[in-house]
């Protein structure tokens, strides 16, 4: 007999620790899991957190998950002392006082690196206004009170920042791996990063948490407060807006449809492989 992947689900959800569910756990950010109790056909990975890895310092300890860095090297030329790509281990906390490390890691516009105080400093803090920045020839870097999920429910990630694919290359969908850029195989993903065309939508309630939904094989549906900034310098505030993700759309930031024509595939991050860290 063939048994269900979920007909494990419930036990071991049971093993979780509520810690780890908290909103305030340090694994928040990195934790896929059940937010209701949805009807999802299949679950292929079992619920757990991102391979992530803790590197101790003097009052502050810094986490670092590989897989969601893109080397955008703010840490790098922010505490070289710090964060060093050639030394192992290539983040040592202790080279810099803890406010200075926890200012360059809120600065990692990927969310691939955090921190937790232990000398009780500040802990990080949830961005007041949601925003996105378009790069040119690059992601959507989102700040704020973010929740990626998909249609059925399942919550992704959590997190205050994060670098989301709008090229449509990504293997690690929904987040950015650095597809966008050129290789000898490629071409690089171009586009000015300049707003499209947009009618914003007012705010139906009072929420300032921002929900992400990845729409299947289509665009980054976006419910809740958020600014958006071109990188033309152009703003538009609206609560409700789909992002594309193709690459193909003629009116970027902002989905046209285009996904559709190109036939646009990306599957949910449950069903998708996961790759190597
Ligand atoms: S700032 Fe973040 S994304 Fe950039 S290299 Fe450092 S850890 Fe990676
Ligand atoms: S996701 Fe690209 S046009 Fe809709």
């Amino acid at each position: 007999m063939q048994v269900s992947p979920l007909a494990s689900l419930p036990f071991f959800l049971l093993f979780l620790s509520p810690s780890l569910l908290s909103p305030h756990s340090p694994h928040r950010s990195s934790l896929i899991a059940l937010r209701s109790s949805p009807p999802v056909p299949f679950l292929n990975t079992p619920l757990l957190p991102m391979a992530e890895k803790t590197y101790p310092g003097d009052g502050i300890q810094v986490r670092y998950g590989p897989r969601r860095c893109i080397h955008f090297a703010a840490c790098v030329r922010g505490l070289p002392g710090v964060f060093d790509p050639d030394r192992r281990p290539w983040i040592v906390p202790a080279g810099a006082d803890a406010d200075a490390v926890a200012r360059v890691v809120t600065r990692c516009p990927t969310g691939a690196l955090h921190y937790e105080r232990t000398d009780g400093g500040p802990g990080e803090t949830t961005p007041a206004v949601n925003t996105v920045r378009v790069a040119m020839d690059g992601p959507l870097y989102v700040r704020g009170d973010v929740t990626v999920e998909t249609p059925e429910g399942f919550v992704v990630l959590e997190d205050t920042r994060v670098a989301l694919c709008r090229c449509g290359r990504s293997s690690r969908k929904p987040f950015c791996d650095n597809s966008h850029r050129s290789t000898d195989d490629s071409e690089g993903f171009i586009d000015a990063g300049s707003l499209g065309t947009c009618t914003p939508k007012e705010a139906e309630g009072e929420g300032t948490a921002l929900r992400v939904e990845l729409r299947p094989n289509g665009p980054l549906l976006f419910r809740g407060p958020i600014t958006i900034t071109g990188a033309d310098g152009n703003q538009v505030t609206t609560a409700k807006v789909s992002l594309c993700r193709c690459g193909a759309s003629a009116n970027k930031p902002f989905c046209d449809g285009s996904h559709r024509n190109v036939g646009f595939e990306a599957p949910t991050p449950e069903a998708a492989p996961v790759p190597p860290a």
